[in-house]
């Protein structure tokens, strides 16, 4: 028997496509259903209670609303701050987004990592938690900023912006004590791996750029490994929790996802 229920995806924005991307290249059958929470963009800037309540309220809505097999919180700000509620109001798996502090850790050889993130992330304890576990020989330094979040949205609605705004970012990294060693830089939010490439050549020297995305396919794969997929490929489902922004602008960018289908809550 065919199971069609999707894999669901919840972020605020275009970022979960950097967690789209992966689990489609490991999962090509799984239905997807990618949730654009624009009218709760930009989580980044939001209160702990305030994703505390509007995360696992939204997503229960959500997973009931298409019969979700899984979700996925395609948000580290979501992810660090609000995966305890979610799980515990949500009878379905839950995989989460959270820095990868520890596969960073891995490769530095310099022993200093950046963390970029959103300032709602970056401020968390769970940050604190994973330095001190994962790379205790480290100096871990974070920087929090929007201005990347708004440069993945614009470049997703294909708008350019010069190499300065990335470089501008990077320095706020590499200004601060020992930042000139950093050899390792985890993205810490899900929309900076799409300006990745922008990032390595604002950044002047080589640094290896590290995110969640291919572990949480690997963990989405693990937890759906015996259970079934439609045959024939279905096209990916976009749902807009709208801000009253015209989706259409972000139809190509969200197609060369596997995304076709558009639907406004
Ligand atoms: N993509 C989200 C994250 O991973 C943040 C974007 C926002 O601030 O809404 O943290």
């Amino acid at each position: 028997m065919e199971d069609a229920r999707p894999i669901l995806l919840l972020d605020t924005g275009v970022g979960g496509l950097s967690i789209l991307g992966p689990i489609r290249k490991l999962l090509p059958q799984a239905p997807i259903v990618f949730a654009l929470d624009q009218a709760g963009f930009p989580y980044g800037q939001r209160t702990e209670s305030e994703l505390s309540a509007r995360v696992p309220a939204l997503l229960g809505r959500l997973a009931e609303h298409v019969d979700a097999r899984l979700a996925v919180i395609a948000c580290n700000t979501a992810s660090v701050i609000a995966l305890d509620p979610v799980r515990a109001a949500l009878a379905i798996p839950i995989v989460g987004t959270v820095p990868a502090i520890k596969p960073a850790a891995a490769i530095s050889k310099s022993r200093v990592i950046g963390v970029l993130g959103t300032a709602g992330t970056v401020r968390q304890p769970y940050v604190d938690n994973l330095s001190r576990d994962f790379a205790a020989d480290c100096t871990v330094i974070r920087f929090g900023t929007h201005d990347l979040v708004e440069l993945a949205e614009n470049k997703l609605r294909g708008r350019v912006a010069p190499i300065e705004a990335y470089r501008a970012v990077l320095d706020a990294l590499f200004s601060q004590d020992k930042g000139d060693e950093i050899d390792t830089i985890v993205l810490a939010c899900t929309h900076f791996p799409l300006v990745e490439e922008e990032l390595a050549e604002a950044a002047g020297r080589p640094i290896s750029f590290v995110h969640g995305g291919d572990g949480i396919a690997r963990r989405v794969a693990h937890l759906t490994a015996d259970q079934k997929w439609p045959a024939d490929p279905v096209p990916g489902r976009a749902i807009f929790i709208s801000d009253g922004s015209d989706p259409e602008l972000l139809r190509p960018g969200l197609e060369q996802y596997g995304l076709h289908s558009f639907e406004t809550l």
